[in-house]
């Protein structure tokens, strides 16, 4: 177990399937967690069960205003922030489309809230990273599909695709980190991705076995093999790590 004692965390998507697990994770670490999500019911309703370290807030990623309140009422309550984690998943209503189907302008909206929704926390977060003079740490959540092209073979027969939205979000959110962390490397601000691959969440049995059928011995992956990661890397052990992505597949990408 990784030791995250007095770390204090804004967690951006606290409320969805990835970031519940990542918030029972970095309690259990020692860290202080500001539960973030645009769902602020979800994030009440966990912050009562994870105890006295956790304080939930209503943020939109889409919204400049929004990220800065969050930042400044990090500053209120804590004298200032370490980390940002963002595992936020914005869509609209049409997302998810085969490819014949996806319109322009949702292929522009989704893109508008997702990778301009993380481009928008990546710039908030390091110009008040800088603005501190203490440095801090960015972690995004992007996927393997930023790195490899999809196995469109695994959803034959479900009504679930892998949409071109999200290999051009996912794709684009890998570069951008690198980008940011370039952009603020003498301010001390680092910025990292974790790309997972599929987690377990309630999938067609037809789709688990094609998709497992190309991993290794685990195949599709559980929450906490990706909270595994992100404790390392906001422990000192990856201090060195910097506008890297880390891919977490049991080898599905291979
Ligand atoms: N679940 C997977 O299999 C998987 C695999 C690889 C990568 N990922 C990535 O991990 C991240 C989290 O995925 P998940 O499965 O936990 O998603 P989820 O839908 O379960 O949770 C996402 C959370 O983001 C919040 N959100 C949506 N729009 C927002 C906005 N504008 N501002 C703030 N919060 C907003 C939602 O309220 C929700 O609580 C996503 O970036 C996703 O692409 C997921």
């Amino acid at each position: 177990m990784m030791n995250l004692d007095g770390q204090r965390v804004l967690l951006i998507g606290a409320g969805g399937l990835l970031g519940r697990t990542f918030a029972t994770a970095l309690i259990d670490a020692g860290a202080r967690v500001l539960l973030a999500d645009r769902a602020l019911a979800a994030v009440e309703e966990l912050a009562a069960s994870l105890g006295e370290r956790t304080m939930p807030a209503a943020i939109d990623i889409t919204d400049a205003d929004s990220i800065r309140a969050i930042l400044a009422l990090a500053d209120q309550t804590w004298g200032g922030l370490d980390t940002v984690v963002n595992t936020a998943y914005p869509r609209n209503p049409r997302y998810g489309r085969r490819y014949e189907e996806v319109e322009y302008d949702d292929f522009c909206e989704n893109l508008g809230l997702h990778l301009g929704g993380y481009h928008l926390v990546m710039q908030q977060a390091a110009l008040y990273f800088r603005a501190h003079g203490k440095g801090g740490h960015i972690v995004n959540i992007s996927s393997i599909y930023g790195v490899m092209q999809p196995r469109f073979e695994v959803y034959a027969g479900t009504a679930m695709t892998m949409p071109v939205e999200y290999a051009a979000i996912k794709s684009a959110l890998i570069h951008l980190s690198g980008y940011v962390a370039k952009y603020f490397l003498k301010d001390g601000v680092r910025v990292n991705c974790i790309s997972p691959g599929g987690i377990r969440d309630r999938q067609p049995e037809s789709f688990l076995a094609a998709y497992d059928a190309h991993a290794g011995r685990i195949g599709m992956l559980e929450p906490q093999d990706i909270a595994s990661t992100l404790l390392y890397l906001l422990s000192p052990a990856s201090r060195g790590i910097n506008g890297q992505n880390i891919v977490v597949d049991d080898g599905f990408s291979l």
